[in-house]
């Protein structure tokens, strides 16, 4: 052993390399660092998207620099080859013109976007020694699978959340992998029981009062309340007696719900039509509608409208917090909006876009013990985490892409995900990602259980299983479902 050992040594010394680490044959060796991908994401958002496309896919006479034709363009030249290209006629515009470090990001951010596995060392900044890593086109056979390619846009959002430095640092801990977490409930579906002749329609609206009682919204037997004559907001004891129900009228979409310490029923109405909508109404427990805030009927992006909110929530004090904006894309509100306790506009945060801070669509939100503000940025598959300022303080990645989230009083994170779907090029594409409740504590964000969604085919369509969500003080668990057009109860087994 010691002979052989010392005769590696040997001729590792006489080709110039490490003698301790295996010299990489390959772009299937992990050649470059998930960090270095990371901060190369930035690099390449700075310096070459402008004509490769923020998603890598290319645009006028720059080529795409992910997917099978870059990829096989390079294919049986060396990793030093790309690169020496790379730097020497890139950008276009300004060729040479950066640092052989924040090229060699690039690549690696190019590398990881292309479903070549980062691993423990950085991409070397030498030609001469990138000259010796082969460029291939496919695995070797027998080796490691490789980490999956995410799509561009995937690869971007992925690149933006290493880069903030605020990526959970268990993101990518393997008791985090989607789906291989117990489901530790037994789910109660029957369990509220309507009044005669009413049916549930869809909700995304579920909450528990200081009583027990349990209130939710549903969009009146359908998926809107529009020329409907129904009470979308009904009461039920803790037992699930209907006691009553009212809003008649003043809502088409009822969509973020939230009970405060008053018992007052907030309720999002995020469409718009005949006069209402867009709106954030107040209600105490009898039913009266105490306050409006935004503009019924009126869509908007300021301190008087919204357009299509999407949650609310009051803080222990009074603080109002409400999340602006259900369509992606740039264009439409992806905002929190803060009003003090007489409901005051006090101030706002959030552009649209991937970038630590940033949002795309804030479907919901949370607060902890100590008045932090967890975003749910669904589109960007990503819970985020900020003080009452909107200073971005944390990312997770590992519960999921957010419909919905509470945080009970042991710092537990509830989390569903009613749309991440494997499906290429599909509404809400999240691979490898399941729908269900995820649920684990923001302390360590380990996730400890998952509750799967019991929809068979749940890639056919955008939504399923639970989008609204609320935990009682005994940690039983409701969500509200939009597909399945039913409220359920899961009680720890
Ligand atoms: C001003 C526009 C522009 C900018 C900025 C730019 N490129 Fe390019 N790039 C092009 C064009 C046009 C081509 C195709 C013609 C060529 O190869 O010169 C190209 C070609 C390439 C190729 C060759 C692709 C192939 O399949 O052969 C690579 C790799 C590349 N660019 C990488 C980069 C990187 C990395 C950056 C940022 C450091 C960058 N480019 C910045 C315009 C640009």
């Amino acid at each position: 052993m010691y002979r052989i050992f010392a005769s590696a040594v040997a001729v590792a010394a006489v080709m110039g390399v490490s003698a301790l680490a295996q010299p990489a044959a390959s772009v299937w060796d992990g050649i470059y660092t998930e960090p270095q991908a990371g901060h190369g994401g930035e690099e390449y958002g700075k310096h070459c998207a402008a004509c490769h496309g923020a998603s890598l896919t290319g645009t006028g006479e720059a080529p795409a620099l992910q997917g099978a034709q870059f990829i096989s363009d390079f294919n049986g030249e060396t990793v030093g080859d790309l690169f020496d290209r790379i730097r020497t006629t890139m950008p276009q515009d300004n060729p040479s013109s950066l640092t052989r470090d924040q090229y060699a990001g690039i690549l690696a951010f190019l590398l990881k976007a292309n479903g070549f596995p980062a691993g423990a060392k950085e991409l070397d900044r030498r030609s001469e020694y990138l000259k010796a890593i082969r460029f291939e086109a496919t695995a070797p056979a027998g080796a490691a699978a490789p980490a999956r390619a995410l799509p561009a846009d995937l690869a971007a959002l992925d690149a933006a959340n290493r880069a903030s430095g605020l990526l959970s640092p268990v993101a990518d801990d393997p008791r985090n992998a989607p789906g291989s977490q117990p489901n530790p409930y037994a789910a109660d579906p029957g369990f509220l029981k309507f009044p005669a002749g009413r049916s549930m329609g869809s909700s995304s609206s579920v909450a528990v009062d200081s009583k027990g009682h349990i209130w939710i919204a549903e969009r009146c037997g359908a998926n809107d309340c529009a020329g409907s004559k129904l009470d979308p907001i009904l009461e039920f004891d803790a037992r699930g007696n209907f006691i009553k129900a009212f809003g008649a009228g003043k809502l088409l979409f009822p969509h973020g719900f939230f009970v405060d310490a008053k018992d007052h029923i907030w309720v999002t109405d995020g469409h718009v039509g005949g006069g209402i909508g867009n709106d954030v109404l107040e209600f105490d427990a009898s039913g009266k509608l105490l306050r409006t805030l935004g503009t019924p009927g009126v869509a908007g992006g300021d301190a008087k409208t919204f357009s299509e909110p999407n949650a609310v929530l009051v803080a222990p004090d009074g603080t109002i917090f409400v999340s602006d904006g259900h369509d992606a894309g740039p264009g439409h509100n992806a905002r929190v909006v803060v009003f003090d306790p007489q409901g005051r506009f006090l101030r706002q945060w959030g552009t649209h876009g991937v970038g630590a801070g940033q949002l795309d669509v804030p479907h919901c939100l949370a607060m902890d013990s100590r008045g932090n503000l967890y975003v749910g940025d669904r589109w960007n598959n990503r819970v985020q985490k900020f003080d009452q300022t909107g200073k971005v303080l944390a990312i997770f990645t590992q519960f999921g892409r957010p419909s919905g989230i509470m945080i009970d009083q042991n710092a537990i994170l509830y989390v569903t995900d009613s749309e991440s779907r494997n499906a290429a090029g599909k509404y809400g594409h999240h691979p490898g990602w399941k729908r269900g409740i995820r649920i684990g504590s923001i302390k360590d964000g380990i996730v400890t259980a998952f509750i799967p969604d019991t929809d068979p085919n749940p890639d056919a369509g955008a939504t399923s299983g639970g989008e609204g969500i609320w935990v009682d003080g005994k940690g039983v668990v409701y969500s509200a479902q939009v597909q399945q057009k039913a409220i359920v109860r899961y009680v720890r087994k």
